[in-house]
């Protein structure tokens, strides 16, 4: 059949025949596009859709909040509470793993970045260091500096693939990015870009909306399209042919990422996990993370939007959050797990409904911009395939060490500058990285030449104390630096990149 007729009936069957209104005013080339469009839509499924979305927009969303019980501390596996030999044989077995190219890294990188108002993928956002690194630079040497890692201690010549999720909105930015960049060095053949899926938007009455009159509001399907786009583009199977058996899933915005961290990777490992979650303390009860808890007995992730103010809010008996294992977008899978989440979970995923205001055309034509949500964008998340899993692990990490996102734009509020933005994720990393030099028993000077306090303990979040910043390339997680710092004064502002560290190490040599 034609297509255009087919398009026709499967849209006139779904009750949306209104999508084809201004089709006699477009010229050709917009008719082809709109064409090819609604021709990748999943017609028959697209009643369902619009129904479904203005069913679930309309009832009461259930809550889970009577059912939702702590995961009890004893089962929460930690880097502040483990001792020094623990940490240590975790991150043994993470190298070796590594060492063998069994683990890889994926990126959920389909999302808009809407709060924080870039029209670009948020991978390519700079902060403001010293290095004037983007996140995908940071992150591409920390994939260098982990296999290089296990290279030295196990003589190896491993690879840690890096498969990265980009949606319709950040494909073509992301890999024109990466080509001008040499793919930062990495062997390109180890990074693997690939797209979710898109579905309509859809009004309160279930309509389909029109951003344009040969164009459809479309929006991803949310970062639990993972499990449909790793079937659609037949990524598991890549990963079976490179031979990696676990993966470490992350989100693109959180500046102190450890990718394929050791000691996780060892952890969930050890533990003989499929599946398992990385989280920080919760820094207050409105923040902006899942919690990660369980309801009716099985570990889940409760997310923010979905949580009520009053359960957020409850405190134990002294004083501290009872929901406080704050969810950080670090995941752990085997590949069995994915094989079976992409085969049969991901069709019983929870859909879940975000309100938003998505700008249209009006019957007669005109563009609208709401001023109020409009518009139901159906969504599915990562964490839902999570009470699948047969062993599940948390594994606590310290927030100043492993978790400052960039969500929001800059701006100012009275406690200092908003939360989560291209700031405070600049001044964590900064504040880490001076850390890491007292650690190793470096001296810092301030811009004025005077020595920092050993313990400067300004607050990293408003103030570093001191722009210091340490390339990947030369530590992933503050080791190695002992050797190259041990009693030198540096001054700042300072960038220990590989060539200044080289330096450091002939003069020691001399
Ligand atoms: C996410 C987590 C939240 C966690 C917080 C920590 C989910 C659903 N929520 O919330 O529990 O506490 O991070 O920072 O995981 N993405 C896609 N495709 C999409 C939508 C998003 O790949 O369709 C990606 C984004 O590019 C991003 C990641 O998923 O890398 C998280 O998305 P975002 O919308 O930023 O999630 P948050 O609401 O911040």
């Amino acid at each position: 059949m034609h297509s255009l007729e087919r398009v026709t009936g499967g849209l006139a069957r779904a009750g949306q025949s209104h999508v084809l209104q201004f089709w006699p005013e477009l010229c050709e080339a917009e008719r082809a596009g709109f064409l090819q469009e609604l021709s990748q839509l999943d017609l028959p499924g697209l009643r369902d859709h619009c129904e479904g979305a203005a069913r679930a927009a309309a009832a009461t969303a259930a809550r889970l909040d009577r059912q939702m019980e702590p995961v009890p501390p004893e089962s929460i596996g930690s880097t502040r509470k483990s001792d020094e030999d623990s940490l240590a044989m975790w991150g043994d077995e993470g190298l070796l793993q590594i060492s063998a190219s069994r683990v890889g890294v994926l990126l959920l990188a389909g999302g808009q970045g809407t709060r924080l108002g870039v029209r670009f993928p948020k991978g390519l956002y700079d902060v403001g260091l010293p290095s004037r690194s983007s996140l995908y630079q940071i992150q591409a040497e920390r994939i260098h500096k982990v296999q290089d890692l296990a290279d030295r201690k196990h003589g190896s010549r491993c690879s840690v693939p890096w498969y990265i999720m980009t949606s319709e909105f950040t494909l073509a930015p992301t890999e024109t990015f990466f080509k001008e960049n040499d793919y930062f060095d990495l062997e390109p053949s180890n990074i693997v870009l690939f797209e979710q899926r898109m579905i309509p938007a859809v009004t309160f009455d279930g309509k389909v909306i029109l951003q344009g009159k040969g164009k459809l509001a479309m929006a991803p399907d949310g970062n639990g399209g993972l499990y449909q786009a790793l079937e659609d583009h037949k990524v598991l199977e890549d990963m079976q042919q490179r031979g990696v058996q676990y993966l470490h899933v992350y989100c693109v915005d959180n500046i102190l990422v450890r990718m394929a961290d050791p000691v996780f990777i060892g952890f969930c490992v050890t533990k003989g996990a499929d599946c398992g979650a990385k989280v920080v303390e919760k820094a207050y009860a409105t923040e902006p993370v899942g919690v990660v808890c369980r309801v009716r007995g099985v570990t889940q992730v409760v997310e923010y939007s979905e949580i009520q103010p009053e359960t957020a809010e409850l405190r134990g008996p002294g004083g501290e959050l009872v929901y406080s294992a704050g969810n950080i977008c670090n995941h752990f899978f085997t590949r069995a797990f994915l094989q079976d989440a992409a085969a049969s979970y991901k069709d019983q995923l929870k859909q879940h409904v975000a309100l938003k205001k998505v700008p249209y055309l009006d019957a007669s034509g005109r563009q609208v911009t709401p001023s109020t949500p409009n518009a139901i964008k159906m969504e599915r998340f990562v964490f839902d395939v999570f009470p699948f899993s047969r062993n599940f692990v948390v594994f606590e990490v310290e927030r100043e060490e492993e978790f400052s996102p960039l969500k929001n734009a800059d701006g100012l509020t009275a406690d200092g500058p908003t939360a989560d933005s291209p700031t405070t994720a600049r001044n964590a990393l900064l504040a880490q990285h001076c850390r890491w030099v007292t650690a190793a028993h470096g001296t810092l000077l301030d811009e004025d030449g005077n020595p920092l306090p050993p313990r400067a303990s300004a607050s990293a979040v408003n103030k570093p104390p001191a722009r210091c910043e340490i390339s990947p390339l030369v530590s992933y997680s503050g080791e190695g630096l002992e050797e190259l710092l041990r009693g030198r004064t540096l001054q700042t502002p300072l960038l220990l990149d590989e060539k200044r560290a080289k330096e450091l190490q002939m003069n020691r040599a001399l």
